[in-house]
């Protein structure tokens, strides 16, 4: 019998060798997903819908479902959502439409896509892909929501300062968010994010502060050194580290 011929490995014989993660941002505006392989770098375009008035569990999964058709293949999934999330379960949504609370999303998306999925808060994901791993990180996202996250030593704790009272009265979410860059303009926004830096370093006695989110694009006051603002591509890369944390056996805290 004649000795099987030597061929050499393909693009494709290396992509379909990687594990490939499908991951999904839900955000209040749009939800994305792309698929990456196991270096984060997408293998696919980044595709987009925007994320419908009254966003039900339902409207959302059916998005994810014609997202991840546009997606395939991939062999797990990394979800960020833009509320608390615990074992995959969602407890708050604040920018989403009813029917959120005590709905397991990640048990929703396994089942749908066929494929094991993990599901944590958005700003967890952003931090995961941005910290280095040492000292006291801080991570905050400004997009329609805004997201806090911090790490001691690699070692995530999710927060939820959004909701919280920051400027007289008023929350982090009310000056901070999207709306209130909308309606109060650029100039008081970055008012406030400087006086929400100095907030948060006397709070939290960070050695650095991330902060992303697609409105970063309008920050215009000058930071701190210990302060970076951080990309969406670090973000990608969370859903990759949000399943490094379960080959590192980290206990699920919050997914
Ligand atoms: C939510 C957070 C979320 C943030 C950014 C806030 O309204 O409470 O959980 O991380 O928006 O999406």
């Amino acid at each position: 019998m004649a000795a099987p011929a030597r061929t050499r490995k393909t693009a494709s014989d290396k992509k379909s060798s990687q594990i490939l993660t499908l991951a999904i941002d839900i955000g209040g505006t749009g939800i994305k997903a792309e698929t990456l392989d196991e270096s984060g770098k997408p293998v696919t375009d980044r595709h987009r819908i925007p994320t419908p008035k009254h966003a039900t569990p339902r409207k959302v999964v059916a998005i994810i479902r014609k997202l991840a058709r546009a997606c395939s293949p991939f062999q797990r999934v990394s979800a960020g959502f833009p509320g608390v999330v615990k074992d995959g379960v969602i407890y708050t949504a604040a920018n989403l439409g009813k029917g959120w609370k005590g709905f397991d999303l990640a048990a929703a998306l396994k089942k749908k896509l066929s494929a094991p999925t993990r599901v944590t808060n958005d700003a967890d994901i952003q931090g995961l892909g941005s910290v280095q791993g040492t000292g006291i990180e801080l991570v905050i996202t400004l997009g329609t929501g805004v997201g806090s996250v911090i790490f001691v030593d690699g070692h995530r704790i999710h927060l939820e300062l959004a909701h919280h009272p920051f400027h007289k009265g008023r929350t982090y979410e009310d000056e901070l968010g999207a709306r209130a860059l909308k309606k109060k303009g650029g100039k008081r926004w970055n008012r406030m994010l400087e006086e929400a830096i100095g907030d948060l370093h006397r709070m939290f006695n960070y050695d650095r502060l991330y902060i992303g989110g697609g409105n970063t694009k309008h920050i215009k006051i000058k930071l701190p050194s210990d302060v970076k603002i951080v990309s969406n591509l670090e973000g990608l890369l969370g859903g990759i580290k949000l399943w490094a944390e379960v080959e590192r056996n980290i206990p699920p805290q919050t997914e």
